[in-house]
């Protein structure tokens, strides 16, 4: 059985990711793996104070490159306490959210960043996952769902539909980019089919 290995969920807000890698989690425990559901921005003690300070508040309060410097120092954080000694003893991380949402929203929606991301990442996280699934939706039906959850975590979510659609097309271009590790699911379907789709991918790529 492979073990100590990292699978990343990533998409726009509202887009179901959350649950999905729950789910995957559960399937992979079933399969005897040792699993750790995390998240971010968050995932250990200080990152989850970072996250506070992050995804509450008014849309405005940061830039977008103070908001690089927070989610990395956030990043270094859980990186150091929670996934690297996890991964060294062998189990299985699956994060909902990593380095592509740095790279999509600070560096391609919000700003066009992205080296400024890409050198920062390099330096203080330098590691990527091993195998992403990123949830592709309609962004209005997303951004519907996910401020109908009134979770009080909304900046996000604040800047728009229009911020949104431009996520997607974000993260369609970053699947393009590394085509080995991550995997477009349409995330417009029930949930048992996207986690049926997963599940396929998650198997071939353990066997
Ligand atoms: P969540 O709602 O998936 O928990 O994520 C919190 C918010 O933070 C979400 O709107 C996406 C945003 N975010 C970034 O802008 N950059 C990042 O690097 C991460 C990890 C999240």
């Amino acid at each position: 059985m492979r073990n100590g290995f990292f699978i990343t969920f990533e998409g726009i807000d509202g887009s179901g990711k959350t649950t999905q890698s729950r789910l995957l989690a559960t399937l992979l425990r079933d399969y005897g793996h040792d699993v750790i559901h995390t998240r971010e921005p968050g995932g250990s003690d200080g990152a989850e104070d970072i996250r506070r300070l992050l995804v509450e508040g008014d849309a405005g309060r940061w830039s977008a490159e103070t908001e690089i410097l927070l989610f990395t120092a956030a990043r270094r954080d859980h990186l150091e306490r929670t996934i690297q000694p996890a991964i060294a003893a062998g189990k299985v991380v699956i994060s909902d959210r990593f380095a592509d949402s740095t790279r999509v929203y600070q560096g391609a929606a919000r700003a066009e960043l992205r080296s400024t991301v890409d050198q920062l990442h390099d330096l203080m996280i330098g590691r990527e996952p091993d195998l992403t699934f990123i949830v592709d939706m309609d962004p209005e039906t997303a951004l519907t769902r996910g401020l109908a959850r009134q979770s009080g975590e909304d900046r996000f979510e604040d800047m728009g539909l229009a911020f949104q659609i431009k996520l997607r097309a974000g993260f369609l271009d970053l699947a393009a980019q590394f085509p080995d590790r991550c995997h477009v699911i349409n995330g417009d379907q029930s949930p048992a089919s996207v986690s049926g789709e997963i599940q396929t991918v998650v198997e071939q790529w353990l066997s």
